[in-house]
């Protein structure tokens, strides 16, 4: 018999059904709400809960007519449990408590950065031991798996993630949320000019932005308040080279001492061009393999969500209707959902 699994996400700002047929998949439906939020540059929790309401059981319609299934024929029900927005989350994690109870199907809480990192087997089989260099708003983590659903954390930022480093440098440049695709788009029309701090340059894997980011605010209104102007596409340029820079270092040195055979990108800023150019190009003719994640699934979708799920229902994690969500669950903590 086949097994199907319908997978839920509403951590952020997108909220996604997906439908996975044994390895195949049936539907991926992804409702944004950037177009709201960027009136507000940045994603407001409380106008994201309240769109999640209002579309969930809309995408969740249309991915079972897309898929042509009835939730009869579904195995079981995967959802994001955290990290995320905890109202945004409270949403996905409530229909997926209720369809559970009416069709009396099982519940599986599905880590959201586990889920981007698995989103790489829609291209190809993940290898071990591997590198998840994990990028995104709100995370920024170096991930070693020397097996299937074995996370260590090697490194983590101490303070701001990335992508929320590159949404607040954006926008003191006035250019729109999010801020990381006009930064990567403005600076392949500058060079880096400017000279920036690389803070925890150390023998760590852990990464720090706050500094970099606020190196840059005082940079940009000293240079204002001087009646002057910046370079916007050299701020760009030197900008990305310097927080994505961060990542490569690290990274290749973990790559070295760990002996990992594959390196995986996973999260919203695992988009950015300079990224991807440069893990290939440094990791060319070395032998280790490294797996670009297809534009689609950088962003948040639930396709990820029922990709893992399916893995994780092989394994029967099942979790009882009284779980709850955990806005700041660690992915090495992904077994257990107690709270
Ligand atoms: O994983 P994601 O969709 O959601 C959150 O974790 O919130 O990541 C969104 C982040 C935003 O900060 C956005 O600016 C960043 O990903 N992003 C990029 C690019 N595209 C999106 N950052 C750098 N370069 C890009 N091309």
């Amino acid at each position: 018999m086949s097994k199907i699994i319908l997978g839920i996400e509403s951590s952020c700002d997108e909220t996604a059904v997906a439908i996975v047929k044994d390895d195949e998949l049936l539907a991926n439906i992804v409702s944004t709400q950037i177009d709201v939020h960027t009136k507000y540059g940045g994603v407001m929790p409380e106008i994201a809960s309240r769109l999640h309401a209002e579309n969930i059981s809309i995408v969740l319609k249309e991915a079972l007519d897309k898929a042509n299934v009835t939730m009869e024929d579904v195995s079981a029900i995967a959802v994001t449990r955290g990290p995320g927005l905890i109202g945004a989350l409270h949403v996905g994690i409530q229909a997926a408590k209720t369809l559970a109870l009416l069709y009396d199907k099982p519940l599986i809480p599905v880590h959201h950065l586990a889920g981007h990192i698995y989103a790489n087997e829609f291209v190809k089989p993940l290898m071990f031991p591997l590198l998840a260099i994990v990028v995104s708003g709100g995370n920024t983590e170096l991930v070693l798996m020397k097996d299937h659903l074995d996370f260590e954390i090697i490194g983590e930022t101490k303070d701001d993630a990335i992508g929320e480093c590159y949404d607040k440098v954006a926008r003191v440049m006035g250019l729109p949320y999010p801020g990381g695709i006009p930064i990567d788009k403005l600076s392949k029309e500058g060079k880096h000019t400017y000279k920036l701090p690389q803070p925890l340059h150390d023998k760590s894997y852990d990464f720090s932005y706050s500094g970099l980011k606020t190196s840059i605010i005082n940079m940009v209104h000293n240079i204002e308040q001087k009646g002057k102007k910046i370079n916007v596409p050299d701020l760009c340029c030197s900008f990305q080279e310097t927080a994505i820079g961060m990542i490569l270092e690290k990274s290749l040195r973990a790559v070295e001492e760990y002996k990992v055979k594959q390196v995986v990108l996973a999260g919203g800023v695992s988009a950015n061009s300079y990224l991807r150019e440069q893990i290939q190009e440094r990791l060319k003719n070395t032998g280790i393999d490294v797996v670009i994640p297809p534009m689609w699934c950088c962003t948040d979708n639930a396709a990820m969500i029922a990709k893992l799920g399916s893995r994780l229902y092989d394994e029967k994690i099942f979790a009882p209707l009284s779980i709850s969500v955990d806005p700041s669950w660690k992915i090495d903590d992904f077994r257990n959902f107690n709270n």
